[in-house]
C-alpha cells in the first residue's frame, strides 16, 4: 500500500515537473512577442566598457554612447528577419557617432546583434516596425535625453568620485523618473565605477521610474558582446566615474552637445 502511494506520487511530481516545464516554455519571449511591456534606453560610459574589456582599448570615446534599445521580457523575436545595413544608411552618420560599437572595429556585428535580438521584437509597435524606424528611434530618444548635457550641468564629471545616492538624486531631479544605473562592482580596495544607465520608457516612449525587478531576471538579455553581464546595481557608495583624459578642459573639447 505504501509504495502504491509514493509511487503515485512520484508520478504526480513527474506530472508536475512536465507541466511546469511545459508551462515555463510557453511563456518564453520568442514565441510571445507581443509579451514585453516596457523599453530600456541602455546607454553606456565606454572608459568603463573598455576597462571591462581585455581588449586593447586605449582611447575610449569621452561621452555616453548607446547600448542599446531593448524591450523587457523578450528576445530574438523573428529569427529570419535579418539585419541589412542600407536599410539604415541615411543614418549611418548618427549611428557611428552615437551608436558605435566601443570595442571592435567592425561595428556592423553590433548593430545586427541588436537588430536581432532586441530590434526583432521591438518591431511589434508599428513605430518600430522597420530597421530604419527602430535605429531612428533610439537615436532620437538619445537625443531628447541628452544625458552627457545633462552630466556636464549637473556638475558630475568623468575623473570625479561621487556618492551613488547624489548621482541618483540628480538624474531624477532632471528627468522626473530615475533610472537603472549599473556599476562594475569594486575590485579590492577600490571603488565601484560607472558603467551603464538605463532608462525606461512605457511603448509610447514616454519616460517612466525604472522598478527594481526581484531576481536578476534583467541581467538575462545582457550584451555578450560586451561582457556587460559582469555590471551590477550599483550600491549606495562612493563612486568611480572614469576618465581617461588629464584635464577637464580636455573633456569638453572632446565632447558632444554640452550647450
Ligand atoms: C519575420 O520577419 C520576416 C522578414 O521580415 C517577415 O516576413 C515575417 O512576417 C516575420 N514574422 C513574424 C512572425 O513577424
Ligand atoms: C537590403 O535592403 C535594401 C534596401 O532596402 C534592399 O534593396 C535589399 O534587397 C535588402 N537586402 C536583403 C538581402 O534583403
Ligand atoms: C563585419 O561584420 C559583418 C556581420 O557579422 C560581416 O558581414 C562583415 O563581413 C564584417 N566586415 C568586415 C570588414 O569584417
Ligand atoms: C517617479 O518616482 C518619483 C519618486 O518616487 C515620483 O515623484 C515621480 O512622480 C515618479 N514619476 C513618474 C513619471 O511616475
Amino acid at each position: 500500500m505504501k509504495s502504491i502511494i509514493q509511487c503515485c506520487l512520484l508520478a504526480g511530481c513527474i506530472c508536475l515537473a512536465v507541466l511546469c516545464g511545459t508551462a515555463t516554455y510557453e511563456l518564453t519571449s520568442s514565441d510571445h512577442p507581443h509579451k514585453w511591456e516596457k523599453l530600456y534606453l541602455v546607454l553606456e560610459w565606454p572608459v568603463t566598457i573598455c576597462k571591462m574589456s581585455e581588449n586593447d582599448c586605449r582611447d575610449p570615446l569621452m561621452y555616453w554612447t548607446i547600448h542599446g534599445l531593448w524591450p523587457d521580457k523578450a528576445d530574438e523575436c523573428n529569427r529570419t528577419w535579418h539585419f541589412n545595413i542600407s536599410e539604415i544608411k541615411d543614418i549611418l552618420g548618427d549611428m557611428e557617432h552615437y551608436w558605435p560599437d566601443v570595442l571592435h572595429p567592425n561595428r556592423t556585428k553590433f548593430w545586427k546583434h541588436e537588430w536581432e535580438k532586441h530590434g526583432t521584437c521591438a518591431a511589434v509597435l508599428e513605430s518600430l516596425n522597420s530597421q530604419k524606424k527602430y535605429f531612428s528611434k533610439a537615436l532620437e530618444l538619445y537625443k531628447e535625453i541628452d544625458l552627457n548635457s545633462y552630466l556636464v550641468k549637473l556638475r558630475i564629471k568623468p575623473g570625479g568620485t561621487y556618492q551613488m545616492a547624489d548621482i541618483r538624486e540628480a538624474l531624477t531631479s532632471v528627468y522626473q523618473v530615475t533610472p537603472k544605473i549599473q556599476c562594475l562592482p569594486p575590485d579590492e580596495g577600490q571603488l565601484q565605477v560607472i558603467g551603464q544607465i538605463k532608462f525606461c520608457l512605457t511603448k509610447e516612449f514616454a519616460l517612466i521610474n525604472c522598478t527594481e525587478s526581484k531576481s536578476g531576471s534583467s541581467f538575462a538579455h545582457e550584451n555578450n558582446l560586451f561582457k556587460t553581464e559582469d555590471l551590477a546595481k550599483c550600491s549606495d557608495t562612493l563612486t568611480d566615474y572614469p576618465s581617461h583624459m588629464r584635464t577637464w578642459e580636455h573633456f569638453l573639447a572632446n565632447t558632444v552637445d554640452i550647450q
